[in-house]
């Protein structure tokens, strides 16, 4: 049977309310983290966004919560390269990942860094819920099923989150939704609710919030 995917509904008053506060409250950037060993301890929840290079990871941390240059964003891909740990005040952490994909690096470095990702991905247990980023404008590649096979087989709940739906028109972001839907079939650990958003225009931010919010 096919499993369908809708987008989330706008949150209702009281989510949404509790996804606000939790955002405008103390956000700070707790460290950047290049092996396991050096992790935080692992004693509240936390959320992590996972993404091929340039998806748009750091671009989504800083809508949410407002502070632009949080996270840091830019146009080489590649550029997140530790895992970066954010603290929602005493709630949960969020955790900025580096992408997966492309980088313009020597190889010894990506392959230390693509281990590191798979390791935090597969070991943390802490870890509620992935939000896998895809990019409107291209929908699920190759290598986004190798991550996603990975959080099926971790046992990672992950939620797709479709980036930069302001460079596509609607009829585009019908199609993809469909493209995503499909491959998503293959992934038991798959959350069955997409969410579009924009960094630049906010679209779908405040129903991400509402989402981080409620997860604990
Ligand atoms: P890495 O750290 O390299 O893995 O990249 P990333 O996934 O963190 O992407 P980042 O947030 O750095 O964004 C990459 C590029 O996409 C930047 O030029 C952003 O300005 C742009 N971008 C991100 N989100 C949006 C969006 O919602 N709309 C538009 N138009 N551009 C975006
Ligand atoms: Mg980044």
């Amino acid at each position: 049977m096919k499993v369908s995917f809708p987008l989330a509904p706008e949150p209702e008053h009281e989510a949404s309310e509790k996804g606000r506060l939790l955002f405008a409250g103390p956000v700070d950037f707790v460290k950047g983290v290049v092996a396991m060993n050096g992790l935080p301890p692992a004693d509240r929840p936390e959320v992590c966004f996972a993404g091929r290079s340039n998806v748009g990871k750091s671009s989504l941390i800083n809508a949410l919560t407002g502070r632009n240059g949080l996270a840091r964003a830019s146009n080489t891909p590649g550029r997140t390269q530790e895992i970066n740990y954010f603290a929602l005040g005493e709630h949960s952490y969020m955790v900025d990942l580096p992408g997966y994909g492309f980088a313009k690096a020597p190889v010894a470095v990506v392959a230390k860094w693509q281990a590191l990702l798979k390791n935090y991905l597969a070991g943390r247990p802490t870890l509620r819920r992935a939000f896998a980023l895809i990019d409107s404008r291209h929908g699920v590649k190759e290598v986004d099923h190798e991550i996603m096979k990975l959080l099926d087989r971790s046992a990672v709940p992950f939620q797709v989150v479709l980036t930069k739906t302001d460079k596509i028109s609607s009829q585009a972001l019908t199609q993809v939704i469909a493209q995503v839907e499909e491959a998503l079939q293959k992934h038991p650990a798959a959350y069955p609710e997409l969410v579009a958003t924009s960094s630049d225009k906010g679209h779908g931010i405040a129903t991400l919030r509402a989402i981080i919010a409620g997860l604990s």
